[in-house]
């Protein structure tokens, strides 16, 4: 039987304490201050919404370039357990980014170990399952250039 994940306390401490403001904080730097503050890498000027996700377990393992916009309800994970509670193999952990200028629509999802490029659009209610290049525009499930 695989393994669940297991972080430290003070990782999922430091991770879990600030989740409800960064979610719900009433102005973006706010919300980017208490996902910094959770352990996620955001560089300056980046836009966050609100009830975004930044993965729970790894939030550290998540990278948000500099002016990058990340709009509402979106979720941007390091992590996949999927095998891992089915008992079927591990836990996959993977380095997210989103690279300066890149811009993520209402409501996508971006899985665990995917860059978005520079400047790249990712549509409303995508979900991103392979790296988007700089400069592009992606939407749907798996997200596709348009
Ligand atoms: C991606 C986006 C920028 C494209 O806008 P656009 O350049 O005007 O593109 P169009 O509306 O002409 O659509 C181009 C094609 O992409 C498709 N498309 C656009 N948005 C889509 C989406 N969210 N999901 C799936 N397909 C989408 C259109 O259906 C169209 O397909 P077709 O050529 O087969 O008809 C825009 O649709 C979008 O999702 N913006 C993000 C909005 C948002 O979340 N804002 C948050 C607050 S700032």
């Amino acid at each position: 039987m695989a393994q669940k994940a297991r972080r430290k306390l003070r990782f999922r401490l430091r991770s879990t304490a600030f989740l409800i403001p960064a979610w719900f904080s009433p102005t973006s730097e706010l919300r980017v201050a208490f996902h910094r503050a959770r352990g996620v890498r955001i560089a300056e000027g980046v836009e966050i919404g609100y009830f975004v996700l930044i993965d729970n377990l790894s939030p550290n393992k998540v990278t948000i370039g500099s002016r990058a916009t990340i709009a509402a309800l979106s979720a941007i994970l390091a992590h996949d357990e999927s095998m891992a509670y089915t008992g079927r193999g591990p836990e996959v952990v993977g380095e997210t980014r989103i690279d300066e200028g890149g811009f993520l629509g209402v409501r996508c999802i971006v899985l665990a170990g995917v860059t978005v490029g520079a400047r790249a659009i990712v549509a409303a209610g995508s979900v991103v399952t392979r790296d988007v290049a700089a400069d592009t525009t992606v939407a749907g499930s798996p997200a596709r250039p348009i």
